[in-house]
């Protein structure tokens, strides 16, 4: 029986404050390559690297039964992530040997994908695989739900994104900026804050990192005050967010990355004003809004194959480099969505149109 040796990425126990490569491990494991009935067997062409694996990686964590995408790691175990492939074997009649997919693949080089769990076939639609783990991906529709459904702009109005070069915060920005709202982002380098001034058609930009008082700064980019906060950060940014908000403002909350390691201070909202303001705050998943999937799908890639939106990627290449991009995305390392590419022979390579 033909089998392949699956190098994955593991963590040693579980993690408490900032992760570190020490937390980390690769394993290796045989796979079989004769799929049993209802299993897929995936090789795994692009895999995402997301902040909320942080949360999952804790002894406990108010994520932890929220949700099936947010279970709790097993140390030594494969983790489970979003990404595309290739069916190397199929158990199944719906999928057939080296059709694209993406799914719930893992940090690792197979997926052994059982029934029940999440995989769909892929049509790339001419754009490059990347972009379907990324802006069309769950980051892609947290940023479309999150703006289009919990947000419910209207134009003209002012909107303020945080992480704003990231993943989610840049197609946050750029959905805002082609709505027709006016579009502030902050994220943490000047390099960063030129990118959203000069290439993703932010109205304005600032380094956070630069500000001593991020309430005055708030109040110097929004005199007139804040319509929506589309809030990636939590902790500080929030409570001067909330604090500058106009009128019946929305706040959506993607995430609140600055308290995941524990290292910053938890948002301590002026209550009061969200009161008297009749502020809305509302938590989300992106997981919330397949109902609008399809329009995210054709909006977005029409979108990107006119140049309209930009999908940033920010790409590590191997299984080994997964625990070190992960890391990085704490310290502020990436540009756009992290995802590892994993390796590919040379043929794959030139038919799968990668960048
Ligand atoms: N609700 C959902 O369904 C959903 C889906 C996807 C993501 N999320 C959440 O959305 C947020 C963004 O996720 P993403 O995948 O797009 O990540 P990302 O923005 O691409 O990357 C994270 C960025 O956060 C910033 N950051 C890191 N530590 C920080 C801190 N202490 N204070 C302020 N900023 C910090 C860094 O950029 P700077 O250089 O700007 O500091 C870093 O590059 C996260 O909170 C994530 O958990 C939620």
């Amino acid at each position: 029986m033909e089998e392949v040796n699956n190098n994955f990425v593991a963590i040693k126990g579980h993690i408490s404050g900032a992760p570190t490569e020490s937390d980390f491990e690769i394993k290796t494991e045989k796979v079989s390559l004769l799929a049993r009935d209802g299993e897929v067997i995936v090789q795994n062409l692009y895999v995402s690297v997301d902040p909320y694996q942080l949360n999952r990686m804790k002894n406990h964590s108010s994520s932890h039964a929220a949700i099936n995408f947010a279970v709790p790691i097993t140390p030594g175990h494969a983790i489970d992530t979003y990404g595309a492939g290739r069916v190397l074997a199929s158990g199944r009649p719906d999928f057939v040997k080296d059709e694209l997919v993406v799914g719930l693949l893992s940090w690792g080089e197979y997926t052994v994908v059982e029934q029940g769990r999440l995989l769909n076939k892929l049509d790339p639609m001419g754009l490059p695989l990347s972009h379907h783990v990324g802006a069309l991906g769950f980051s892609g529709l947290a940023a479309y739900g999150g703006f289009f459904e919990v947000c419910k702009p209207k134009k003209g109005e002012s909107v303020f994104v945080s992480s704003a070069s990231g993943s989610v915060g840049s197609l946050v920005g750029q959905y805002a900026k082609l709505f027709g709202c006016h579009v502030v982002g902050c994220a943490g380098t000047q390099e960063k804050v030129d990118l959203l001034k000069k290439k993703l058609g932010f109205d304005d930009a600032f380094n956070y990192k630069d500000e001593t008082n991020l309430n005055s700064a708030l109040k110097r980019y929004f005199p007139k005050g804040i319509d929506i906060y589309f809030d990636n950060v939590g902790g500080e940014m929030l409570e001067a967010a909330v604090a500058n908000m106009n009128k019946f403002g929305r706040v959506a909350v993607c995430g609140a990355i600055s308290e995941y390691t524990g290292g910053g201070r938890k948002a301590n909202l002026e209550m009061l004003h969200v009161v008297y303001n009749r502020i809305t705050i509302q938590g989300f998943l992106a997981a919330d809004y397949l109902k609008c999937y399809a329009d995210f799908i054709s909006i977005t890639a029409q979108h990107i194959h006119t140049g309209k939106m930009k999908a940033l990627c920010d790409i590590s290449h191997g299984v080994e480099s997964v625990p070190r991009a992960f890391i990085g995305i704490f310290r502020g390392d990436n540009i756009g969505k992290r995802l590892c590419r994993l390796q590919m022979s040379e043929r794959l390579d030139q038919t799968l149109y990668m960048v």
